[in-house]
């Protein structure tokens, strides 16, 4: 399905690159698949496209349709690894303009991802009049965000349909046990969804996490959940000439030789939300201690013409990592008698035979520039692609992170920002850090 080439990459690192990490890569994919090492506690999704619970998968089909049945809007709310795998899997596949396409499914906002007012205001109005019903995502339950977007878009849907009414529009994506989103859900009687306790949030758009917001879209899970599995069962062998083994090896060997920042690359513009995605994936797993590649994204060819000045010439500290897909349509380039633009040497041409050599030039470009290139090739955007492909970079991000030497599933600098805010606002419990935070402002 994956198909890896590192010839752009070798002129930069030893010839033993993959080989002399070996050993590390070993140790590395045993910890994965025992669950163990730092971090083991939180590896659940190494084995969740084989062993994810086959009972609340059929409920998220269910509820989707039910969804679909009852309301024109699902207002998803949820933040970081509660937000961007959804959004991503749902742009990749169904496309950014997804909400304008004439459909019978629903339009599909997110919130709760950020603080601004006029974007939430912007949203009530979107809504309008129309039915809506909303899935709050949130595994901790206590992220401020979120929590305060449920609050106002629990009473928008209580006085519209009344506290019964709003109670069957209501989804609940949140740990087993424990959280205020889970005592709220319980009391109020929301249908529930788990976000498994050995999954962490950025590893979780496998479970209900994203699945049900993917499923409302009217995406196949099924697929998307297959292409996972093959993932992960051909990833699973290890080995030198295993590509997730290689890309972990490369990434490591690069960042070791100076290169601090991994740009990833696509020419397919409804990536972009996928790169967040990965973003956040890379960013927090590996950006700890002092350490790590920095995840930086472009939209190509679109980028080519404002950072690839900088890719090109600015400082060396990048490489690329360039994921493409096969078209899934052909257009050939019309021709034109008058040949007034000087484009008939493209006449009928496909136009992604003009996006291929724009690739094989630029990566030949790059390269010249000291910018190394990774380059992932995959079958056509479709289900399976995107869950091999989601699978692949989880798993190479545990074996990056353990190469590393850092834990891969905690992300303790998240914390620092929410002590602080918390405090601001007076939370109770925060006063002794409120009165130091407002000295130094
Ligand atoms: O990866 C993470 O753990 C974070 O990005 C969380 O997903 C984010 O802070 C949201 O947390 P929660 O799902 O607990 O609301």
């Amino acid at each position: 399905m994956l198909k890896l080439d590192l010839s752009k990459v070798s002129p930069f690192l030893p010839q033993d690159y993959v080989t002399s990490r070996q050993a590390k890569l070993e140790k590395a994919a045993s910890m994965l698949s025992s669950h163990s090492g730092p971090g083991g506690e939180f590896t659940g999704w190494v084995d969740l496209p084989r062993d994810y619970d086959k009972e609340e998968f059929a409920r998220i089909k269910a509820a989707a349709r039910k969804i679909q049945q009852q309301s024109q809007v699902l207002v998803v709310i949820g933040i970081g690894g509660s937000y961007l795998g959804a959004r991503a899997v749902i742009e990749l596949l169904a496309s950014p303009n997804y909400n304008l396409k004439k459909k019978d499914t629903p339009d599909i906002y997110f919130a709760g991802n950020g603080l601004s007012t006029d974007s939430l205001l912007e949203l009530i109005a979107l809504i309008g009049d129309r039915d809506f019903s909303v899935n709050v995502i949130s595994k901790s339950g206590t992220t401020t965000e979120p929590a305060v977007a449920f609050r106002i878009f629990k009473a928008m849907l209580e006085e519209k349909y009344g506290k019964e009414g709003a109670r069957g529009r209501i989804y609940a994506t949140t740990d087993a046990r424990r959280g205020a989103l889970k005592g709220l859900a319980d009391a109020e009687g929301y249908e529930e969804f788990v976000v498994p306790d050995a999954v962490g949030g950025r590893y979780s758009v496998l479970t209900a996490v994203g699945l049900l917001p993917i499923a409302a879209a009217g995406i196949d899970i099924d697929a998307l959940m297959g292409g996972a599995r093959l993932a992960m069962e051909e990833l699973s062998a290890g080995g030198p000439e295993n590509p997730a083994w290689q890309y972990a090896a490369a990434r490591h060997g690069l960042y070791q030789a100076g290169k601090k920042v991994e740009l990833l690359a696509c020419y397919e513009p409804p990536f972009r939300f996928f790169a967040e995605w990965w973003k956040q994936l890379y960013g927090e797993s590996e950006g700890k201690e002092g350490k790590g590649l920095f995840p930086a994204s472009v939209e190509f060819t679109a980028d080519l013409h404002s950072m690839g000045q900088y890719i090109q010439e600015g400082e060396r500290l990048m490489f690329e990592t360039v994921v493409k897909f096969a078209p899934k349509g052909q257009f050939i380039i019309p021709n034109d008698p008058d040949n007034v633009d000087g484009l008939n040497f493209l006449s009928g041409k496909p136009l992604s035979f003009v996006a291929e050599q724009a690739m094989r030039g630029t990566i030949l470009a790059h390269v010249d520039g000291g910018v190394p290139n990774v380059l992932i090739e995959l079958p056509a955007i479709g289900e399976a692609s995107v869950g091999y492909l989601i699978y692949f970079f989880e798993y190479v991000c545990g074996l990056s992170g353990h190469l590393l030497e850092v834990n891969p599933f905690d992300q303790p600098g998240v914390e620092a920002y929410k002590k602080n805010m918390f405090a601001l606002l007076g939370k109770p419990g925060y006063e002794d850090l409120k009165a130091q935070l407002e000295m130094r402002l």
